[in-house]
């Protein structure tokens, strides 16, 4: 029986030398793949008294949509600037270089509201920190942060510390 892994396809040298990226694509292209990688993650939080999934653009969408509609849970989408048409917050985070900047609908999530944020990759986890700051400024509490995989050397978890953090495929660099 294959594992999530196993259809996740890695890219030596990309998007610059020394990189391997870890491509899901590969995941949701084959139909056992997408369903395996979907189960995984809900299973994370199967337990979990939660209100709202809250996906990440744009890769967090691919996951966040189906585990919402599965759970029978709403979806709130959390974009990059200037997409979101009605009145916002946002949240700067760093990349690599520069920064970049994240928002969501200020009606998106009421207050008390428990809220699961999915995403497909945890790396340095700027860009979830991000996310757990603008749910938290609207009143929501984040119960969970789940990604399909994870970055284990640029330690992302470690700006998650007192949050719980859920990963299906742990990738250590190597
Ligand atoms: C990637 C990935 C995560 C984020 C993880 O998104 O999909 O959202 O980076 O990195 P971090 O933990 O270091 O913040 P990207 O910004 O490349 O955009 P995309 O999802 O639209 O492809
Ligand atoms: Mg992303």
């Amino acid at each position: 029986m294959r594992k999530v892994e196993d259809y996740i396809r890695s890219i030596p040298d990309f998007p610059e030398p020394g990189i391997i990226f870890r491509d899901i694509t590969t995941v949701m292209q084959d139909s056992d793949g997408f369903k395996l990688a979907i189960d995984s993650m809900e299973d994370t939080i199967k337990d979990l008294d939660f209100d709202v999934i809250a996906g990440l653009e744009s890769r967090g969408f691919m996951f966040g949509t189906p585990i919402a509609y599965n759970m029978g849970k709403p979806f709130v989408p959390i974009r990059k600037k200037g997409k979101l048409p009605c009145e916002t917050i946002s949240e700067e985070y760093s990349l690599e270089y520069g920064t970049a900047e994240i928002e969501i609908h200020t009606d998106a999530i009421k207050k008390g509201q428990k809220v699961v944020i999915v995403d497909d990759l945890i790396a340095t986890g700027g860009t979830v920190e991000a996310a757990i700051k603008l749910i938290e400024r609207l009143g929501g509490e984040v119960v969970a942060c789940v990604f399909l995989t994870e970055l284990v050397d640029l330690k992302g978890r470690d700006v998650l510390e007192g949050y719980r953090v859920e990963s299906i495929v742990k990738f250590d660099g190597k």
